[in-house]
């Protein structure tokens, strides 16, 4: 009898994962004594009621991995270890389904998991895996922000695109002598903004681990114009703050969605800015989710395509509990634990700080 492997997808989606369940349900198929299936919306198809599970078969699977977004869809409101039941007067409470969860998979038939996701989800495949459930993770994030893997697909791509929307606003910039501030997405990893600044040619990078100070970046700003360059092109982090102040976000509204929301600081900059006596006209743009959607680019494919195989491989040779890691230009694996322990963060001896700061970058700082 085939062994039926269920995959999900859980947190925010990320250009890369169609490539993933390719290239894992390709390799499986190849195989022949697997069966491959999705489960929609990370987990909560198995915790639906009827369960809404899919079998990738070829048909549905061809060709996916030019395609953004994931065709078994994602959900950032569905962890099982903190499920959200309304009560009858409205209000919310939070219960463990996660026993319940295994006991479901396991009750369907299914051998093991391919749990795709970020830092959240691979807590949960941690959870799941100490239940009892045969877990392989594979890390996506486009912020970076996993230091279990040198690299996450999707992260390329958001790069990219960002920094063919800085040059754009470079363009407008200059026509109209105007200070424009682009704000990408990151949470609270500085990577994409990094990036996207040495990429652009950026004057000004505000990034979480480098707090700013508002006349810093006058200063650059004013110095700028008078030596007669007068347009300047800024990229922010929607988790950038200034110094001694907080980051500018709001608590979620959706029940189960326990992230705090970011974005807008850009606008916030942009008033600061005006106070403060910057020169130029000021404008903000925040690019939100586009920096999510659309094609991979080639890297990212290729990087997604091989952390499928991968997890293939692992799971044919019963190697559970761990997820996979790109090192070193090489694909490995480290343990789930390793993988949920810490928080990549921007490290400012890192080259490309040096880099930005040693080509005229300034952080504002
Ligand atoms: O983690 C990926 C990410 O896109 C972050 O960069 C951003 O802060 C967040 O997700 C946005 O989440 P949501 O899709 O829930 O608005």
């Amino acid at each position: 009898m085939k062994k039926k492997i269920l995959i999900t997808t859980g947190g925010g989606d990320c250009p890369g994962l169609n490539a993933v369940i390719r290239a894992f349900t390709k390799a499986a198929r190849r195989n022949g004594n697997y069966e491959v299936w999705g489960s929609y919306e990370a987990y909560n198809g198995i915790l639906s009621d009827p369960v809404e599970i899919v079998k990738l078969t070829r048909e549905k699977i061809a060709g996916i991995h030019v395609k953004g977004g994931t065709i078994i869809r994602t959900t950032n409101k569905g962890n099982p270890l903190e499920f959200p039941v309304q009560n009858p007067d409205g209000t919310w409470k939070k219960i463990n389904r996660a026993q319940e969860l295994v006991d479901k998979i396991k009750a369907q038939g299914f051998h093991a998991v391919l749990n795709i996701g970020g830092d959240g989800s691979q807590k949960i495949g941690l959870a799941l895996s100490k239940l009892g459930l045969n877990v392989v993770g594979v890390p996506k994030t486009i912020d970076n922000d996993l230091t279990a893997t040198d690299r996450t697909f999707g992260f390329a791509t958001a790069v990219q695109i960002a920094s063919d929307c800085f040059d754009k606003l470079v363009t407008t910039a200059e026509s109209h002598h105007r200070v424009i501030i682009m704000e990408v997405m990151g949470r609270d990893a500085g990577w994409i903004a990094l990036y996207t600044a040495i990429a652009g040619g950026a004057e000004i990078c505000l990034i979480p681990e480098i707090p700013y100070s508002i006349d810093k970046i006058v200063d650059t700003i004013n110095r700028r114009y008078h030596k007669g360059r007068g347009f300047v092109n800024i990229v922010i982090s929607e988790g950038a703050r200034p110094k001694g102040g907080s980051v500018y976000g709001k608590k979620a509204v959706i029940a189960g969605d326990t992230h705090i929301k970011y974005g807008g600081i850009a606008n916030q900059l942009r008033y600061e800015l005006e106070e403060a006596g910057s020169k130029g006209q000021v404008r903000a743009t925040i690019l939100g989710h586009i920096q999510r959607g659309g094609t991979p680019t080639a890297f990212d494919r290729i990087l997604a395509t091989s952390m499928g195989v991968k997890a293939f491989e692992m799971m044919k040779d019963n190697t559970f509990g761990r997820m996979v890691s790109f090192q070193n230009h090489a694909l490995t694996s480290v343990p789930l634990e390793a993988a949920v322990s810490k928080y990549n963060f921007v490290d400012l001896d890192h080259y490309l700080i040096s880099t930005a700061r040693k080509t005229g970058v300034s952080f504002g700082d």
